[in-house]
């Protein structure tokens, strides 16, 4: 007998569970998917929420328990709206050995956040890498996009500061 699991529609009727219904069918509704439905899921979101985590966990018969398991335990899921700016601090070894814990140390300080989080007006969100791929820059720090290596501390806090103060910099730059 074929046993093909139904997903109910999203009572909301946001199209973007549609979306990713077709994500969950291409991976044949398996469980092993986890990571790469919740990737789709936070590409079509910019973040997980308890909806979706639920939506993903019915959809593939996994528990909620491990659905939540696998979207803590990755540093590329967010639980949470990302801010208006995005700094990642990668802290692989090789970051991680060239003073990564220390930059990220002083951002969370700066900021008044821990890795993971958006300050309260929304600006800048702190999110940690395991590897960026990039060891021979390391310390490496992307900011909104960019990957920056071999920087410092304070050089990271310089980038991430026009951002919290909106753009006055900026303007202060026009002539
Ligand atoms: S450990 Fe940071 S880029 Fe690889």
């Amino acid at each position: 007998m074929n046993l093909v699991p139904q997903t109910p529609p999203h009572p909301s009727g946001d199209k973007r569970f549609k979306l990713l219904d077709v994500a969950i069918k291409r991976h044949q509704f398996r469980q092993d998917a986890l990571i790469e439905i919740l990737h789709t899921a936070q590409e079509l979101f910019g973040y997980l929420d308890n909806d979706v985590l639920i939506y993903v966990g019915r959809a593939v018969r996994a528990p909620l328990s491990r659905v939540y398991g696998v979207a803590t335990f990755y540093n590329f899921f967010s639980m949470k709206p990302p801010g208006e700016h995005t700094c990642v601090v990668c802290m692989g070894t090789a970051c991680y050995v060239k003073g990564a814990g220390q930059i990220l140390q002083a951002l969370e300080q700066k900021h008044g956040i821990k890795a993971g989080e958006t300050t309260e007006d929304g600006k800048v969100s702190l999110v940690t890498a395991r590897c960026l791929g990039a060891c021979g820059l390391a310390p490496a720090v992307v900011f909104d996009g960019e990957v920056a290596g071999k920087i410092g501390t304070e050089a990271t806090l310089e980038r991430v500061r026009p951002w919290s103060e909106g753009s006055s910099r900026t303007e202060e730059a026009q002539p």
